[in-house]
């Protein structure tokens, strides 16, 4: 099975993944994909000897030269981990339930545009949650809507400030999101 992740940050996750698969002889991560030429991931890509594409928002949006990419290069799953743009239309009708993401937060609360990052754990703190969590779920046209495929929480107590919250929210991320990309490839 070949999957493409999709980064536009560090790429921990991508990083995270890639560890995960080197021991599987049934999956690979053919392609890592990116809309940023500074984007950590690429460093991270290189050094994992794994195929780097780089993409403006043009071409992405015009979206038919990725999707034959994507088509052309036999990718069953598409991950974004970290990929800070809407999926095109086209390409989500493309790749139906082969596309799934990583939000930083206990869905369907604090999703949505512009709740990405950082902003996320500051709105959490902010609101006095007492937990957060990751949400791995599939991806459709609208942000964060998906069908929710698996979530993982963590406590937030009142002195906990957004970075400790981002802390322990990315070693959740880390823990799980290779294990269950690796499950879901498994299934199809
Ligand atoms: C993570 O917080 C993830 O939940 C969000 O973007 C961040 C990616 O981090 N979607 P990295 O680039 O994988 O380190």
């Amino acid at each position: 099975r070949r999957i493409a992740i999709f980064a536009s940050g560090s790429g921990s996750n991508a990083e995270k993944i890639a560890e995960h698969l080197t021991n599987s002889t049934d999956v690979e991560i053919t392609l890592i994909l990116s809309n940023s030429p500074k984007a950590g991931v690429i460093d991270r890509a290189r050094r994992l000897h794994i195929p780097v594409l780089l993409f403006d928002r043009t071409t992405f949006y015009e979206s038919s030269r990725v999707i034959r990419l994507l088509q052309e290069q036999q990718i069953d799953l598409i991950v974004l981990a970290g990929f800070m743009w809407l999926m095109p239309s086209e390409l989500v009708q493309a790749f139906p339930n082969r596309i799934i993401n990583i939000h930083p937060a206990l869905l369907p609360k604090f999703g949505g545009k512009g709740m990405y990052g950082h902003f996320v754990h500051e709105a959490v703190v902010a609101a006095g949650e007492t937990e957060s969590g990751i949400t791995i779920h599939y991806v459709n046209e609208r942000y964060d809507e998906g069908q929710v495929i698996f979530q993982a929480r963590c406590p937030v107590t009142p002195t906990d400030s957004p970075e400790d919250v981002a802390r322990n929210v990315q070693k959740l991320e880390h823990e799980h999101y290779p294990r269950v990309i690796a499950d879901l490839v498994a299934a199809l």
